[in-house]
């Protein structure tokens, strides 16, 4: 199979199913299930978050190399940032949630660049080395297990890739001063990440250079981002405007991290030179069981682990690699 047509085969959408709580994932790590959420209408549409999602716009265009063979976005959601990978061969929007995905592939379906894949990031089914960029954002603050997250990120890098990630900063200048006023508990200087909320984790800057470093991601860049996160200033000037001011604080910001959002750009020195391969699917996949690779296809559609018989196939656009929980 082409890469073309790893994505052209089914683009029907698949139905809705009803919402669900948080799913334990089978590494043991536990997982926010997004199944069935209402993400983009309750969160971006109409929401009055145009300045957010300028701003980090901003700051992927910056970060990101415009072109490339292959990129893919972790935690892809509902491909709200997906228009921005167009300059790539082939673009991989990677999520556990399968609604979310499809709402990606009624978007993004008829694009044969687009390949859609159901699975979880601890488990990773990308083959190593496999990515020219990667980009993570609004996904790290939902992980459990930091460490393990960045150790899978860090295989599908190669030699020459740029890995662009996003996470929520505990020490912004409004935690300070809410500290500082003794009106919250916790001190935002304390380097353990915080759960404010069950499965949503703010990270001290030191921490995460530390956990970055310590995974082989060395960080060329940082940016601080969405500085005015403050009603009275998003209700009086238009959305593009701040985010235009905000970008012009992104260097110092990331000097001096006191915004909510901090993206870092980062490289994989010690990983392998860049491989050669093709994008048919028994290439671009390991098997997330047992990182057997490569799979076998045994149909055009379907592919088998040949070490431990496990079998993934290609629904309604997705190929599916989630595992039983
Ligand atoms: C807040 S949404 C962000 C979506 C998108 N990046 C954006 O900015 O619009 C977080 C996404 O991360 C995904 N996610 C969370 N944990 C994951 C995991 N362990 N493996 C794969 N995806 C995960 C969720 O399913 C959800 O779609």
């Amino acid at each position: 199979m082409s890469a073309n047509n790893l994505a052209a085969v089914n683009c029907t959408a698949i139905e809705k199913p009803n919402n669900k709580t948080d799913a334990a994932a089978p590494a043991g790590v536990p997982v926010i299930d997004y199944e069935g959420s209402g993400y983009r209408l309750d969160f971006w549409e109409g929401q009055g978050r145009e300045y957010e999602d300028a701003v980090e716009r901003i700051a992927l265009q910056r970060l990101l190399p415009p072109q490339g063979r292959r990129i893919a976005e972790i935690g892809a959601g509902f491909g709200r940032l997906a228009d921005l990978y167009l300059g790539y061969d082939q673009i991989v929007l990677f999520d556990y949630s399968r609604t979310m995905l499809a709402d990606a592939v009624r978007k993004w379906g008829h694009d044969p660049r687009f390949v859609f894949v159901a699975g979880n990031l601890y488990q990773m089914p990308l083959a190593e080395g496999s990515l020219d960029t990667l980009v993570m954002v609004r996904v790290m603050h939902h992980l459990a297990n930091v460490p393990a997250a960045l150790a899978q990120l860090q295989s599908l890098l190669h030699q020459s890739s740029t890995a662009v990630l996003e996470y929520a900063n505990k020490r912004n200048l409004k935690a300070v001063l809410r500290w500082l006023t003794r009106r919250q508990p916790w001190s935002p200087f304390d380097p353990a990440p915080l759960e404010f909320v069950a499965m949503n984790f703010d990270f001290h800057p030191g921490w995460m250079a530390a956990k970055l470093n310590d995974a082989g991601l060395r960080v060329d860049e940082r940016f601080g981002a969405s500085h005015f996160r403050l009603p009275a200033l998003k209700n009086n000037l238009p959305a593009h405007r701040l985010a235009r001011l905000d970008s012009h604080l992104f260097r110092i910001g990331g000097k001096f991290p006191l915004a909510p959002s901090i993206f870092v750009r980062a490289t994989a020195p010690d990983t392998a030179e860049r491989p050669q391969s093709e994008a048919s699917p028994t290439q671009l996949f390991r098997c997330p069981a047992c990182a057997t690779y490569p799979l076998a296809a045994i149909g055009p559609t379907q592919l088998q682990c040949p070490s431990c018989t496990r079998q993934y196939g290609q629904t309604n656009c997705i190929w599916d690699f989630k595992l039983p929980e």
